[in-house]
């Protein structure tokens, strides 16, 4: 029989944990014999001390036979986005590739830290259901190629549990922690290849390359290891994705995007991920493949592919309410934008009420920011730099223009994609 204190003990020593400690104490915790407060303190640990590859894949296994391994019974390809602000690709992604024949059965998450997430996102379109039986589920992609829900049934409660807690403990921001609770969760939901979004920079939570690096390492030999090939992809968070950032404003803009309006740095980025899960499904080269995706953004074949799905899971596109109260910030001086602060707009709209502090907040759909503005434009004093929606929830307009930097020189745009990782 194991002891908790002294599986946490010996974390905190900085020694490799069993597999059968690992095991004790996430099934314990699952099972409700081990409290939030021990249960943190070993996530504190294992943030603070790291573990080692073994550890790493000992805990995904523990996490991802937790609860049902999802068998679709067709070959499937899934996305995910290690988390940014303004980051709706999901939204635009999966359907965009369903309409090219490619299988997603997306399985997302709410938001976590200061990132949204595409559940909380998609649940401001009225009606949309994001849980459904796991049947229901392969009948939806089996019938229209594409289904977007939250974690369901039974499937990898360890992390659903732990996830939660880490959002309250402070513990996000741990390599180790966060390569199991992706890989269980995307070995667990049944796709055969994976394509990894994994956002770099300050509105991240990886800040920095060397980082990155080495979550996408992990989660490739987790990956490969468990037989699905899996890519990592590793994109710029230094400034939010797209211009809309809060719940209801970012499916709006992923609407356009699909329509072919999309601001170019969502999508630059819809293209190089699409064209990576199409060339995985099929066997395709890569410029073969960015030619379909672009083309399916053209002939707006994604958006219907969307129709169709919100359509399926009971929402209302026409009904995506947005707040009626709107502030506009204003630049106080002429010049370029030199950078847009992704972290500090994040944690803004988490003040506005797009976020949650405490798991049981509730999300306010309607408020959020659209920016007028990104990295490298030239901007005249007095033009707005974004629209402020708001609710109950008020922010300082100073707190606004804090995320902007100027520069009187012309600032050159920023990377998009830094480095694939296979
Ligand atoms: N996304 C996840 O699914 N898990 C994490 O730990 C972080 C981002």
């Amino acid at each position: 029989m194991y002891d908790i204190l002294e599986i946490i003990e010996k974390k905190c020593s900085g020694n490799e944990l069993t597999k059968a400690e690992i095991e004790f104490a996430v099934m314990g915790y699952v099972n409700d014999e081990i409290p939030d407060y021990q249960m943190s303190s070993l996530l504190m640990a294992i943030k603070l001390k790291g573990m080692t590859d073994k550890e790493v894949i000992d805990l995904t296994d523990v996490m991802l036979h937790s609860g049902d391994v999802l068998e679709l019974g067709f070959d499937s390809v899934d996305k995910h986005s290690t988390g940014g602000v303004g980051d709706k690709t999901t939204i635009v992604l999966a359907p965009l590739v369903g309409a090219l024949g490619v299988k997603v059965a997306k399985m997302s998450g709410r938001g976590l830290g200061h990132t949204g997430g595409t559940i909380d996102k998609l649940e401001s379109i009225s009606g949309f259901e994001t849980s459904m039986s796991l049947e229901d589920l392969k009948d939806q992609v089996s019938e229209i190629g594409v289904a977007l829900v939250g974690q369901m049934g039974n499937l990898c409660p360890a992390d659903k549990k732990i996830y939660a807690l880490r959002d309250v403990s402070g513990t996000v921001g741990s390599i180790p922690l966060i390569a199991s609770s992706i890989m269980s969760k995307k070995l667990a939901s049944g796709a055969s290849k994976i394509v990894i979004d994994l956002k770099v920079g300050n509105g991240a939570l990886m800040t920095n390359i060397e980082d990155a690096r080495e979550l996408a390492r992990l989660m490739v030999k987790i990956g490969n290891l468990f037989g699905r090939k899996t890519i990592c992809v590793l994109t710029n968070m230094n400034e939010p994705l797209g211009f809309a950032v809060g719940n209801s404003l970012e499916v709006l803009e992923s609407i356009e995007t699909l329509k072919g309006n999309g601001p170019s740095d969502l999508n630059d980025l819809v293209i190089n991920l699409g064209s990576l899960m199409l060339s995985l499904d099929k066997n395709m080269e890569t410029l073969e493949a960015i030619e379909y995706v672009e083309n399916a953004l053209k002939n707006n074949s994604g958006y219907e592919k969307l129709l169709e799905v919100v359509k399926y899971q009971h929402g209302d596109i026409d009904k995506i309410s947005v707040s009626n109260n709107t502030k506009e910030i204003v630049s106080p001086k002429s010049g370029y934008i030199k950078s847009i602060n992704a972290l500090k707009i994040g944690e803004l709209a988490r003040k506005l009420g797009a976020g949650r502090k405490t798991k049981d907040d509730v999300i306010d759909p309607g408020v959020g920011f659209v920016l007028h503005k990104k990295v490298s434009d030239k901007v005249e004093a007095g033009e707005s730099l974004a629209t402020v929606y708001y609710n109950d929830k008020i922010i300082p307009e100073a707190d606004v223009l804090d995320c902007f930097e100027f520069s009187n020189m012309e600032v050159s745009k920023p990377t998009l994609i830094y480095e694939i990782i296979k």
